[in-house]
């Protein structure tokens, strides 16, 4: 067991996977765990967040499952008092939740636009409006939002249009947060994913290619100049970063982790 999160209670919302194998949040909540954290897992499927816990508590660590829609006010406001009754504090903060929906603007459906916001842009405004009183009361804290290249870039073909703009709104409010919040000794930072192989890409087969799996798991290794997409773990290990007082001077950072897909001609 590492100790660079000793004594941390960190928040993992989304820690579970949409399918077997490792999804971003689950690897994370996992690695905060290795590293001496208490890991309040908290996902809107139970079944998957005690996944979670379950893995981690197996490995010796610490860590409780919670079930919530992070873009219901409710269940985030419920999910922050549980955890403050378990553990009494929050130093860290990983919004992971993310969802997106096949569709260029015209074919898109309004309520599809209204889903991915709800989830993508909304559930990380819900969370930070709980926690960062909490953070504040600490005079520190750790905020890492999950975004995306696609805030930056349009893959070539790839039409989902209300993903794009969500994870662009997630780094803008990642950067005024962390602007807004400095002083009181709370970063806020966002990490960037570019192609990474989880369970969530799933949903992405028939944009890729024409519904078969293997062909766009072939297609995204390709267009990685490394020539394999990222895993979980990448986006896990800047997460850590991130969260760890190693970061102490780092905020407003968006920090892609794409294995250089972003600078490519
Ligand atoms: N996989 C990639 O290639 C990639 C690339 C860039 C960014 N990302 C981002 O990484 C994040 C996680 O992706 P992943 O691939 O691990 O996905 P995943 O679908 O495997 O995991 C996300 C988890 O969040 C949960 N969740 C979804 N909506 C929720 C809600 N409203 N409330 C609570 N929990 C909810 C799901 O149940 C799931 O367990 C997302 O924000 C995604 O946009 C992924």
């Amino acid at each position: 067991m590492g100790t660079r999160l000793k004594d941390k209670v960190a928040v993992v919302v989304g820690a579970g996977s949409s399918g077997p194998g490792w999804g971003n949040g689950k690897a994370t909540a996992v690695t905060f765990a290795r590293e001496g954290a208490r890991v309040f897992c908290v996902d809107r499927n139970l079944a998957a967040a005690e996944e979670t816990v379950g893995i981690i508590k197996g490995e010796g660590g610490e860590a409780v499952a919670f079930a919530a829609d992070a873009s219901s006010s409710a269940d985030v406001k419920g999910m922050v008092q549980a955890c403050l009754g378990t553990w009494g504090r929050i130093d860290v903060l990983d919004n992971n939740v993310g969802i997106s929906r096949d569709g260029g603007p015209v074919e898109l459906e309004e309520k599809d636009w209204d889903l991915v916001f709800d989830v993508n842009v909304k559930s990380f405004f819900l969370t930070c409006k709980h926690v960062l009183p909490v953070m504040e009361a600490q005079r520190k804290g750790a905020i890492i939002n999950v975004s995306s290249i696609a805030s930056l870039r349009a893959p070539r073909g790839i039409r989902y249009i209300a993903y794009n703009a969500s994870k662009g709104a997630v780094n803008s409010f990642t950067q005024a947060v962390a602007l807004m919040y400095a002083e009181k000794g709370i970063r806020c930072n966002a990490i960037l994913p570019g192609l990474m192989h989880t369970p969530m890409i799933d949903i992405l087969k028939n944009q890729y290619a024409a519904g078969d799996y293997d062909k766009m798991i072939a297609i995204r290794d390709r267009a990685s100049p490394t020539g394999k997409m990222g895993t979980a773990w990448d986006t896990a290990n800047a997460a850590l970063f991130l969260a760890s007082d190693e970061a102490a001077y780092v905020n407003g950072h968006l920090l892609i982790v794409d294995g250089g897909i972003t600078i490519r001609a």
